[in-house]
């Protein structure tokens, strides 16, 4: 596989929710983008989902030659990906449906082309089964939405080559990604692992009535998740350490954490419990859609990320 290949075409394969939004982001960074789902409706769907991110886009900066035009729709898988220099899979996330859906994409797909995986937890082992040039197939994982969200996670399988994860780090970087690359491939890869963690211990507290609904939120948003989005938690503690930094929070804090880990929870997920989730989200959100409350989100998200950017732009020197 040559690492220089250009890469002008992306084929988009499942146009549901990280789909149509994977769409809209290849778009706006000017690539030819050739889209695929057998549902009924889903090129209307997809074409309406990339209207209405495009003004947000737009706001963010497109690139040279970005244009809704250059979207095309067809049923066919083969066509898709048959001339295209980069494929990000997005279908269901069922393992016997991948590992199929993979061996269909190889075996069309150009041999010197990357196949990149959306999978939330799959490993990419698994979904190269079947495939005749397995080396091309990895996994990178966004976050949703893919186009305001600049992670994604990338990782190989046992028979992915370097050569295409570094291949694929460097597109990823390239379009204006933070992609970071597992070492190791693991259920549930990184990100999602380390969310899950959190959420568990959230949902044994609302379990125990240490809390509401709206108050776990609120300790997560308006405490370190705030800080989070701007620095990662082990940077943040070499803040937490004051003066003596990372080695004073080691000596100083650590220890107590490590205490604390004896006694974190693990909920029972009841019916009760998920009915206390469900009524206090609804009452969280006070009628407000689902979209809506995804609207905010992105614009406070493209807000903050501005921000971070114009941050690291300025000299690190004190
Ligand atoms: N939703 C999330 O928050 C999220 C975040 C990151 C990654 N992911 C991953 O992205 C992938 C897609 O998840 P989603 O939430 O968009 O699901 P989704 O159900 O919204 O979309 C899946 C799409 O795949 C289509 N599809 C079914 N069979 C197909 C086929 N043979 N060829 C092409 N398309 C086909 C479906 O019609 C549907 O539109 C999954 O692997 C998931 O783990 C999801």
């Amino acid at each position: 596989m040559a690492l220089d290949k250009p890469i002008g075409r992306i084929a988009i394969v499942g146009t549901g929710v990280i789909g149509a939004s994977w769409s809209a982001f290849y778009l706006a960074r000017g690539f030819d983008v050739v889209a695929t789902d057998p549902a009924p409706n889903a090129e209307a769907h997809l074409r309406s989902y990339v209207d209405e991110a495009w003004p947000l886009l737009t706001g963010v900066g497109l690139s040279d030659g970005a244009s809704r035009d250059r979207l095309t729709f067809t049923t066919s898988l083969h066509d898709a990906v048959s001339a295209a220099d980069f494929v990000q899979e997005n279908g269901p996330e069922r393992p016997d449906f991948k590992m199929k859906l993979f061996a269909d994409i190889d075996a069309a797909t150009p041999v010197d082309s990357i196949i990149a995986s959306s999978s939330s937890g799959i490993t990419p082992s698994v979904m190269q089964t079947n495939c005749v040039h397995p080396e091309r197939v990895l996994v990178g994982h966004p976050f949703n939405p893919p186009h305001v969200i600049p992670l994604v996670e990338v990782v190989g399988g046992g028979k992915t080559s370097d050569e295409a994860v570094r291949r694929a780090m460097a597109f990823y970087a390239a379009v204006g990604k933070k992609a970071i690359r597992l070492n190791k491939e693991l259920p549930g890869h990184v990100a999602n692992r380390l969310q899950s963690a959190l959420y568990r211990e959230v949902l044994y507290l609302i379990e125990q009535g240490v809390l509401s609904v709206a108050d776990a939120d609120d300790a997560v948003s308006y405490g370190p998740g705030l800080r989070w989005g701007v620095m990662g938690p082990s940077l943040q503690w070499h803040l937490g350490g004051g003066e003596g930094g990372i080695k004073h929070f080691m000596d100083h804090l650590l220890p107590g954490m490590v205490q604390m880990w004896k006694i974190l929870g693990t909920p029972n997920v009841t019916p009760e419990l998920q009915r206390t989730l469900a009524d206090g989200v609804t009452r969280e959100a006070a009628g407000r859609s689902v979209d809506q409350l995804a609207e905010a989100e992105n614009e406070t998200l493209v807000g903050l990320l501005r921000l971070r950017a114009q941050q690291e732009l300025r000299p690190q020197h004190v």
